[in-house]
C-alpha cells in the first residue's frame, strides 16, 4: 500500500561557492524563507557543499562560503525550529543515495542537461575538445541534486528558473526507481516565482557567481552603491524616455519593490528617469530591504561556533529521516544482513 503523503515537503538548496548575491536571495532563499513562515509544511534547507565542490576546488573559498551563507539564512530569519537547516555533507545518506540513483539514471538524460551542454558548447566554441575540463561530477549533477531531493521527500523544491531541468531530472530518476523497487520516493515539483525568479547581473545576463557578475547581498552600504552604479545601462540621456523591459536597473527594482512602486517606477522610466537617479533610488530600495538582516549577519559571523552549533543540530534532525530511510531504499535494492 502506498502511504498516501498529507502534507507538502519544502526543499531547497544552495551552492556554497562564493558570496550569497541578490539572485540567490531573490531566487530561493527570500521564498524559502517566506514558505518557511506560511507553516503546515515540513521544510528541509542546505548547504550544497558537495555540489561547491563541482565548481569549486578552492578549499578556503569553500569553507568560507558555508559559512558566509549559513550566517545569511540565519541573519535573514530562518526559524530553525520550524525548518531543518543543515549541511549537506553531514548527511553520509546522501551520496549513498547518489550513488543508487547513479545505476538507475539514464546516460541520456543527463547528456541533456543544460549546465553540462553549455560547458560542451563552451569548449566547442574555443576550439577545444568538447570535454575540455568537464568532470564526472558535472556530468552527475543532476543525480547528486536528485539525491538530495529524493532522500527527504521533497515534495516541492523552490528553486530558479535555470533549475527547472533538474527537478524534472529528479522526478525521471525517482520514477525510474520507483518502477524498478517499488513506490519509495513522491516525485518532486519546482516551486518558481514567476516575476523574478531569475536576476540579471551586473551585465544583464543572469546573476551568477560564474559570470562574476554579482551584487553580493551583504555589501556594506557605500560597496552595494558602488555595485548598483556598474549596472549597464544605455547611453539614453536624461528625458530620453527608457524601455524598462529591457534594464536590468528596472528588473532588479522590481524584484524588490510592491506592485505599486513598481508600477511607479515603470512610468518614471518612460518619463525618462536618468540612469543615475533610478540607480539612486534602487540603492536605497535595496538597502532598506536589507540593512537590519545585514547588522546580525556581521554579528553571526562573529561566532562561527553558534552557526555550528545550529547546523550540528539540524543534521541531527536530517538523519531522523534519512538513517531509516536509506535502510528501506537499501534493503530494496537488495542490500541487507545476510542472515535476518
Ligand atoms: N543546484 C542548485 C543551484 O545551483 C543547488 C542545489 C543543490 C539544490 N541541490 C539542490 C536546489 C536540491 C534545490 C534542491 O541553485
Amino acid at each position: 500500500m502506498i502511504q498516501q503523503q498529507t502534507q507538502e515537503t519544502f526543499l531547497t538548496g544552495i551552492t556554497t561557492t562564493g558570496t550569497p548575491h541578490l539572485g540567490n536571495y531573490v531566487g530561493a532563499i527570500r521564498p524559502a524563507i517566506q514558505s518557511s513562515q506560511i507553516g503546515g509544511h515540513k521544510a528541509y534547507y542546505f548547504l550544497a557543499d558537495l555540489h561547491a565542490l563541482i565548481k569549486c576546488q578552492d578549499p578556503e573559498m569553500v569553507r568560507r562560503s558555508s559559512r558566509e551563507i549559513a550566517a545569511t539564512w540565519l541573519a535573514l530569519g530562518l526559524n530553525t525550529d520550524n525548518v531543518v537547516f543543515y549541511r549537506q555533507s553531514d548527511i553520509p545518506e546522501i551520496p549513498q543515495l547518489a550513488w543508487f540513483l547513479t545505476c538507475v539514471a539514464a546516460k541520456g538524460l543527463m547528456n541533456r542537461a543544460h549546465a553540462y551542454k553549455d560547458s560542451v558548447q563552451k569548449n566547442l566554441d574555443d576550439g577545444q575538445d568538447p570535454d575540455y575540463g568537464i568532470t564526472m561530477g558535472l556530468f552527475s549533477y543532476p543525480v547528486l541534486m536528485a539525491a538530495d531531493i529524493l532522500m527527504f521527500n521533497g515534495s516541492k523544491v523552490p528553486v530558479g528558473r535555470d533549475q527547472i531541468q533538474h527537478i524534472e531530472m529528479a522526478r525521471d530518476i525517482g520514477q525510474r526507481f520507483n518502477y524498478l523497487y517499488g513506490e519509495h520516493f513522491v516525485l518532486p515539483e519546482a516551486v518558481v516565482d514567476d516575476n523574478m525568479a531569475v536576476l540579471q547581473g551586473l551585465d544583464g545576463r543572469k546573476m551568477s557567481k560564474s559570470y562574476g557578475n554579482t551584487i553580493p547581498l551583504f555589501l556594506d552600504e557605500k560597496q552595494l552603491k558602488k555595485h548598483i552604479n556598474k549596472i549597464v545601462t544605455n547611453l539614453l540621456e536624461p528625458g530620453e524616455p527608457k524601455d524598462p523591459d529591457t534594464s536590468t536597473v528596472f528588473q532588479i527594482w522590481k524584484a524588490f519593490a510592491t506592485a505599486e512602486q513598481t508600477a511607479e517606477m515603470r512610468r518614471e522610466f518612460e518619463n525618462g528617469i536618468a540612469w543615475g537617479e533610478a540607480k539612486k533610488r534602487l540603492f536605497e530600495l535595496v538597502n532598506t530591504e536589507v540593512s537590519d538582516a545585514r547588522e546580525r549577519y556581521n554579528q553571526l559571523l562573529a561566532e562561527p561556533d553558534h552557526i555550528e552549533a545550529i547546523l550540528k543540530k539540524g543534521a541531527e534532525k536530517a538523519r531522523e529521516y534519512s538513517v531509516p530511510f536509506l535502510d528501506r531504499l537499501k534493503a530494496a535494492v537488495g542490500i541487507s544482513p545476510l542472515t535476518p
